[in-house]
Parts: C-alpha cells; structure tokens; sequence
C-alpha cells in the first residue's frame, strides 16, 4: 500500500500568510484517491490561489489531498469574508485568487453583484450540488450546509413547546428569549428566509415579538449564546448547529461542554438551511484547475471532510458526524441560497425597523 506524504505548510513567496505547497509528482504515484477529475491531467503542475472565509485546520487537509490526486498546487489566503471580496474586487485582474470560498449564501450573492465571480458549467457540479444550492449562473456552488436551530435549556423552556421559528415570538418566552445581533449575517439570512416563506407583516411581527421576548441585550456571537442557554440565564436562543456540536466535541473547552450537555437542540419545521460555497474568480486564468479543486470539494468524499471539519452537513444528506446524529434529522424548508441572498437588503431593513439591535 501507497504512503501519501502531504507537504507541510510553507511561507510563500507572494507574502500570503499560508501557503500549501505541493509534493514532487514523482512523489504522487500511488496516491490518487478514488476522485480523478475529468481532465486532471491538463492543469497538473499548475498552482491555484484560493481565498477562504473558512478557517479550519482540516480544510488545508483536504486542499493536500487535492493536489496529491490531481498535481494542481494550492495556495491559501484566508480571511473575513467581507474583507476578502473587498481584497478581490480592488485587486481586480491582478488578483492571484482562483477561487473564492464563502460563508453564507448572502456573501455569496454579494460577491456574484461585485463581479467577483465568473460564471462557469460543470456537469460534475450540477449533479453534486442541488439546484437550490447554487446559482443559476453557475458563478457559485454550496459546499456545505448548515442550519440555524433552536436551543432551550429544558429547566426553563419546554423544548415541546417550539415547533417552528414563529414560536419564538411567543410571550409565553417574555424575557427568556435570547439573541445574537442584527449584524450577524446568519440572522438576516434568516430573516431573508421567512420574508420569502411567509411575507413581509408575518416577519415584521415574528421579529417584534423576539425583540419583546429578550431577556438580555443582543449578543455579538453564538457560542455564549448556547452557553448562556446551557448555563440557564436565557431559556432559549437561535444559533447554527455547529457550534453546539463543536461545544458537545469537547473541542470549545470543558466548562462549554458541560453548558451544551445541558441544553436541547430543537430544529425549527421546516428549518431554515444556509451554506458554505465557491466559485471560480472573475480574474483567474486556470479556470479548469480551479473548476477541479470545486468539483473535488462537493464530491462525496471531498465533501464529508469539508462538513466534517465543522460539523457542518453535507450537500445531499445528514453524514455520518455522531454528534449530527445525536441531533436527530431536520427538515429543510427548501427556499434557495439565491433567493435568500437576494433578500438580505429587505432583511436588515426589517430587523432595523422592528427594533433588533
Ligand atoms: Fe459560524
């Protein structure tokens, strides 16, 4: 059997603050997985910038893997998402990113308006990524999906008493309600989503009705918001399943494992379902190399590592993560990462108007 050595991070030349450099190609033999992207073989040797709103260890894992099974090289800057399309748009066709990786379906489709991205077809993507997930012009495709649930601490909020996200505007949850601020792009892609499902005066008055239910001054993140939940100073609270699956993991500390063991999730029905996403830049010149490392990343096996590295879930089903697992099965609403995105102006607007913070 093979034994694949993946190259360790080294500076790079240009200044980027990482850079993954690839093995020799004599050193590749043997080493490619079950993932041969149609036409590897034309952009072996090339090099790829890619500029990532994703910060976990275990990505760069999986860019290695990527360049030991296809000989295209990966360099890596990562960043705020908000930052890197500024980064990208002044740098214009100088840019050496050929691909952008994106938190949330609204910087997706902000950075499809700045023109940051260039449309492209990929039979491969069109089949791994549903329709819902990724734009119609092929400028962006869902990577990963993640799910902005509930969480109640059982000793102050009956978990059976939330069913979907308008139960939260219950006042029978007046001053027990928790909530992350209105900055927080994975509010107002929740708010873009229940304008879609369910019009504008329904959301205004969810959205009053949360306000009037805080018990406390919005918070700025959600791992203390869980953790509040857990530890019983909020009863209940929004945030995205994988900071309570990283709290369960142990890997936030002990003190929030023990918070997390004590609250309960509940997923919303139908819950509301953001994602993780790429495209290819507007700028890149190695379009079919940057297409490939896509493609491998929304493959089913380069997929599971990329949800796996944040509990996030995978494209098309739940995965195999015990502590999703543990969470039990969710039912998506099925509004598309497009529509959201395109609403998130009319969101915020809303959330002002009705007194989120
Ligand atoms: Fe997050």
């Amino acid at each position: 059997m093979p034994v694949c050595i993946h190259p360790r991070p080294s500076a790079h030349p240009l200044g980027l603050p990482l850079a993954i450099s690839a093995v020799g190609l004599a050193a590749l033999a043997g080493c490619a997985g079950p993932f041969k992207a149609p036409g590897a073989g034309d952009s072996a040797g090339q090099t790829i910038g890619v500029y990532s709103g994703r910060h976990y260890n275990t990505d760069k894992e999986l860019y290695r893997q990527f360049t030991a099974r296809t000989g295209i090289k990966v360099t890596l800057l990562e960043g705020k998402d908000d930052a890197l399309i500024e980064r990208l748009s002044s740098e214009g066709k100088r840019s050496p990113a050929d691909v952008l990786v994106l938190v949330d379906a609204a910087r997706l489709v902000k950075a499809s308006e700045r023109g940051v991205f260039r449309p492209i077809r990929s039979s491969v993507l069109e089949r791994q990524v549903p329709a819902r997930l990724r734009d119609a012009q092929g400028r962006w495709f869902a990577l990963t999906r993640r799910v902005r649930a509930v969480v109640v601490n059982p000793k102050l909020v009956p978990p059976a008493s939330i069913r979907s996200y308008a139960d939260l505007a219950d006042p029978a949850l007046r001053g027990k309600l928790c909530l992350r601020d209105s900055r927080s792009v994975y509010n107002q892609s929740l708010v873009a989503d229940q304008l879609i499902r369910r019009g504008e005066a329904a959301t205004a008055s969810w959205v009053k009705g949360m306000v009037a239910n805080l018990g406390q001054p919005p918070f700025t993140s959600d791992i203390p918001l869980a953790r509040a939940v857990g530890q019983g100073r909020c009863g209940a609270a929004l945030v995205n399943t994988y900071y309570v699956a990283r709290m369960l993991s142990g890997q936030a500390g002990a003190e929030d494992q023990a918070a997390a063991e004590q609250l309960r999730l509940v997923f919303p029905v139908p819950a509301h379902v953001n994602i993780s996403g790429a495209g290819v830049t507007a700028s890149s010149g190695k379009v079919a190399a940057a297409k490939q490392l896509i493609e491998f990343l929304a493959s089913p096996s380069g997929g599971e590592g990329y949800a796996g590295a944040n509990n996030e879930y995978p494209l098309q089903d739940e995965g195999n993560n015990p502590i999703l697992k543990r969470f039990g099965p969710f039912q998506p609403d099925g509004v598309s990462a497009e529509q959201m995105g395109a609403k998130n102006k009319a969101a915020v607007q809303l959330m002002h108007a009705n007194g989120w913070r």
